[in-house]
């Protein structure tokens, strides 16, 4: 591995600065990912075309000096492969042809095959470490349980989460039992990134603040940690990073920092120092800056890349990115800044 700050500052271990990467590093902001997925003809043709997917998850990696490529996928893969029909409405964004509504909907789940459903997503992920050539670590990932079972059940992307909702409080036994068999197949797709070649795995919770602690904790909370704790993944030094991203996920801080994960990504709706003192150095820490930011100018981009570097303040343990994914309408330039800032402003003596 000729970088591996990435996976080091994920093991607590001394780095010669702070490593960076961003989610959806491979996106629409990017005008070669524009070009690459009109080629492909849709974002799903790119994502279930293994050579495809590997270009747009390079493409980043040749601009930026980032220290992690992430594979180009979608957390939705996994319900597509479970039946239900994923498509997309430009302007609309994911749905579902079936959607679960009811207690027999659920019962009619199966853990997928993932050689045969999700074949493509492991080729990509083989591709993807061969040409990578060991330059830096290829994350892959996953939705949580409960994010997925948003989107299974409401159908798409929803404001309210009126039927998961409704679910929840109603039948709360169902929502279990669609929790348990997703959480079944994230465990099987993470554990055959994992072979196939992935060096690191994250999990998007993009939907557990939508609840209320005590049914984040039964609902959410819960899965991720049978997850950290029943995802094989080997021992010492050797063993693949596990890091739990989560939009909203502040209050929960302390017992994230106690699932068996090695990482936890946090939004900025809390700071780093804040999260490192709950989270008493027993994990890395992933974030944090407001993507938002990015709309700023170069300048200020700047100090405020110094501002969150310096929140988390000395010692290892710090992975920078932003609190949530870059929007399509970022320039690469803006980009470009950040990452640079980072690391000369972390860079520690030799
Ligand atoms: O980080 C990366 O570069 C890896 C690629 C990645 C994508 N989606 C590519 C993508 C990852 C990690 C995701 C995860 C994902 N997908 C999440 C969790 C994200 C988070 O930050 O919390 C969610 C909720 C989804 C579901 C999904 N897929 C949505 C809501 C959308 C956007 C739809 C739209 O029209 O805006 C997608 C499509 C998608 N996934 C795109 C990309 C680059 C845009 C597709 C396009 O090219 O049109």
């Amino acid at each position: 591995m000729k970088n591996d700050r990435f996976l080091r500052a994920l093991r607590r271990e001394p780095v010669d600065c702070t490593p960076v990467w961003i989610m959806r590093q491979a996106g629409r902001y990017l005008p070669e990912y524009r070009a690459t997925r009109a080629r492909a003809g849709s974002f799903l043709a790119l994502a279930k075309t293994p050579e495809l997917a590997c270009e747009v998850t390079l493409q980043p990696l040749e601009r930026f000096e980032l220290d992690a490529a992430i594979l180009f996928s979608d957390i939705l893969t996994v319900p597509d492969a479970m039946g239900l029909g994923l498509y997309f409405v430009e302007g609309e964004g994911p749905k579902f042809e079936r959607p679960v509504r009811s207690a027999a909907d659920v019962a009619r789940l199966a853990v997928p095959d993932i050689g045969a459903e999700l074949g493509y997503v492991t080729d990509a992920v083989s591709l993807i470490r061969r040409e990578l050539d060991g330059r830096v670590p290829l994350i892959g990932f996953s939705g949580s349980p409960w994010t997925l079972a948003c989107y299974m059940v409401e159908g798409g992307s929803s404001d309210n989460f009126a039927r998961i909702k409704a679910m929840m409080y109603d039948d709360p036994a169902t929502l279990h039992r669609l929790l348990d068999v997703v959480t079944q197949a994230v465990i099987a797709y993470l554990a055959a990134q994992r072979e196939a070649g992935a060096q690191a795995l994250q999990i998007f919770d993009t939907w557990g603040g939508v609840l209320a602690p005590a049914m984040y904790r039964e609902f959410s909370l819960r899965y991720l940690t049978r997850i950290a704790q029943e995802l094989p993944r080997g021992e010492g030094g050797n063993r693949t990073p596990l890091i739990l991203f989560g939009k909203g996920n502040a209050p929960h801080l302390e017992a994230l920092a106690d699932s068996g994960a090695e990482g936890i990504g946090v939004d900025w709706s809390v700071t780093l120092e804040e999260a490192r003192r709950r989270t008493g150095g027993r994990v890395a820490l992933q974030g944090n800056l407001d993507p938002a930011v990015l709309f700023a100018s170069p300048e200020r981009i700047r100090s405020e890349a110094a501002a969150v570097l310096q929140s988390y303040g000395p010692g290892p343990g710090h992975v920078f990115n932003l609190g949530h994914g870059i929007t399509p309408d970022v320039k690469p330039d803006h980009l470009k800044a950040l990452v640079d800032a980072v690391h000369e402003l972390s860079r520690t003596a030799p």
